[in-house]
């Protein structure tokens, strides 16, 4: 069975790999990651956050509904920058304020292999580049200027993972 990983749990440091086959499989594994997403209440999932070292992520489109990105690639990024606040099913109860470039242009395969492409904006392109970096190993206290809520529980799990990389 599946759970949701969470931080300071090593695998989300590591960059996921490219998926090679489109198969029942990988729809059983999507299905799983759109099944605990929403259990969290979450609006986008990478697939190390489910222990799963692969390129595959996901982002709610409401009412159980949910759409897969299979090797995803940003071949654009505005310069244009928005500042949002941001949290993470890894990181729960903690919450910081990241900016990024506010629209992109993706590329991906699809559950059946096939490349397609898209233009994303607005809540949709900030969930996609945080779910992206988690594919690199990027977490967003990596990337935030500024921890909103949850400081406190932060720092107990840096110290946590300090104790680990000590012993
Ligand atoms: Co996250």
């Amino acid at each position: 069975m599946f759970k949701i990983v969470k931080y300071p749990d090593p695998i989300l440091r590591k960059k996921a790999l490219p998926v090679k086959e489109f198969g029942q499989q990988l729809a059983d594994l999507v299905q799983e990651m759109g099944k605990l997403m929403y259990a969290d209440d979450g609006v986008g999932l990478a697939a190390p956050q489910i222990g799963v070292r692969s390129s595959i992520l996901i982002i709610g489109l409401g009412q159980g509904k949910f759409k897969a990105y299979i090797n995803p690639e940003i071949t654009f990024s505005s310069k244009d920058q928005a500042t949002m606040e941001e949290g993470c099913l890894s990181l729960p109860g903690i919450f910081g304020y990241v900016s990024r470039p506010k629209k992109i242009h993706i590329k991906y395969q699809d559950l059946a292999g096939k490349v397609q492409k898209e233009k994303l904006k607005g809540f949709d392109a900030v969930i996609f580049q945080h779910e992206m970096d988690h594919l690199q190993g990027i977490l967003f206290i990596d990337r935030t200027d500024k921890i909103s809520k949850g400081q406190a529980e932060l720092e107990k799990l840096k110290a946590k993972l300090n104790d680990k990389l000590k012993n």
